[in-house]
């Protein structure tokens, strides 16, 4: 099957090589030259494990193109997915020129029935707007072409975007008309075969359903925080808490660890969006509103131990910080705890030293060269020196650690862990404090 995609970011790029992988004939699509550029050359703008020998491959045998011009891209697929982003506005809602754009470019140059997929996070109602985009675009050149507009979200955790794709619990197909059924059956058929994947509704219900879920689980996580933030005062381990909740099968184990709040691109766009578009139809959401709240101040929590460790005065001190990307396995720093957390320490006159196994780069390019900011090239660096230690991403380095020898390289002996890593007592033993999210040491 030809399949478009426009867009080569995160989405679009994990879409279009996964569908090329399996067998289908993908063109992507991207304005960005350079980028296109550097693709063709295997080079991967992405951090994510897996895409870069996929996209190597299935260059290498034809089957993943790229382009920047637009009319050989509408041309190529009769699948025409959009997977531009779409970036909050001002007010918090998503911002469609760029999903609108690709609608207008693919009007502009379509000359056979296309099925125009929206793949980016949209807000319910945006497929009638990619509709009218489409259809002013055609009318303008005086053209009657048939086409249709689904709904098909996606549902890709970073650092584990290939196997979501390959193994996703759902495919869900916003569209009432049986054509386009069809059509994307065809195109997910190799996805498919262990049981039935697909699950067709009406254009809005798809649209809802990707908003629905991520506030879902950011509603648990921002629940699981205010919980911890109590169990802290209540002098209980949220860690016992967790374990006691999660075995009850209608809560579940997965998306209730607390921590220092969920960042990234996902979960705080999509929460401030959904509450936007209730705002927009007169409806308060209190409850997402809530989520997002708490959310904010647990991202200042880490601030707000460490401050209290040194009785308000962070001048002079030098932190030391093990992640800072908002989740592992990814270099992704966009809302990360970590960034509320130097930030503080940096406007409260605190140096940080930093180390992560990704994210330095990134880190680089949005805080520049400054004083106030090192980079170490290992967890081991990072603590040299330094007054107290504050973890904020779970990489898998940082699950071990000899705490003695951490001990004699602090100058305070001080952990201020964000993500829960270490048993309390066996820190303690070592002659350390440890500050854990909810475990019973409140400051
Ligand atoms: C999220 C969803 O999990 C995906 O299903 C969705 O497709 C994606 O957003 C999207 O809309 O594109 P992602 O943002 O990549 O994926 O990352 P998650 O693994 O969901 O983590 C989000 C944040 O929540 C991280 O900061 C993580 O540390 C935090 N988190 C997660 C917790 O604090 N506790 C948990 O129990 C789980």
């Amino acid at each position: 099957m030809k399949i478009t995609i426009f867009g080569t970011g995160y989405v679009g790029l994990v879409t279009g090589t996964c569908l090329a992988d399996v067998g289908h004939d993908v063109l992507c699509m991207d304005v960005d030259a350079d980028k296109i550029a550097r693709l063709r050359d295997g080079e991967i703008p992405i951090y994510e494990p897996g895409i870069e020998s996929m996209v190597k491959s299935n260059v290498a045998n034809g089957r993943l193109q790229f382009t920047t011009d637009p009319a050989e891209a509408v041309a190529f697929g009769t699948l025409q997915f959009i997977a531009v982003g779409t970036p909050p506005d001002e007010d918090g809602s998503a911002d469609l020129q760029y999903v609108l754009a690709v609608a207008d470019t693919i009007g502009r140059h379509m000359n056979e029935y296309k099925v125009v997929v929206d793949k980016s996070t949209v807000p319910v109602g945006t497929a009638d707007r990619v509709h009218a985009a489409v259809a002013n675009a055609l009318e303008a050149r005086g053209e009657t072409i048939d086409f249709d507009v689904c709904s098909n979200p996606e549902f890709l955790k970073e650092g584990a975007a290939i196997e979501d794709f390959t193994y996703g619990a759902r495919i869900v197909v916003g569209t009432d008309s049986e054509r386009v059924k069809e059509l994307m059956r065809e195109c997910y058929s190799p996805y498919n075969r262990l049981h039935e994947k697909l699950m067709y509704m009406d254009v809005r219900s798809a649209e809802l359903t990707k908003y629905a879920a991520n506030a879902m689980l950011a509603t648990k996580i921002s629940f699981m925080n205010e919980i911890a933030n109590l169990a802290e005062r209540l002098g209980a381990d949220v860690e016992q808490v967790r374990h006691g909740i999660g075995s009850d099968p209608r809560i579940g184990y997965q998306f209730i660890y607390p921590g220092c709040g969920y960042g990234g691109s996902c979960f705080p766009k999509d929460v401030q969006a959904l509450a936007r578009s209730a705002a927009d139809v007169d409806y308060q959401a209190e409850l997402l509103n809530a989520v997002e709240s708490v959310n904010r101040r647990q991202k200042k929590n880490l601030f707000t131990k460490l401050s209290q460790v040194f009785d308000g005065d962070l001048t002079g001190k030098t932190i030391a910080l093990w992640g800072l990307s908002f989740k592992p396995n990814t270099d992704d720093m966009r809302d990360a705890p970590s960034r509320t957390l130097m930030e503080a320490v940096w406007n409260a006159g605190g140096r940080v030293q930093a180390f992560d196994p990704q994210a330095m780069k990134e880190c680089r390019r949005i805080y520049g060269e400054r004083d106030d900011l090192t980079l170490v090239a290992d967890r081991i660096q990072a603590v040299k020196g330094a007054d107290a230690l504050v973890i904020c991403t779970e990489w898998k380095d940082f699950r071990t650690v000899d705490f003695e020898w951490l001990k004699s390289n602090l100058a305070t002996p001080v952990i201020v862990d964000g993500r829960n890593l270490y048993d309390p007592q066996t820190v303690k033993r070592a002659g350390l404090l440890y500050y854990a999210m909810g475990r019973g040491d409140s400051l």
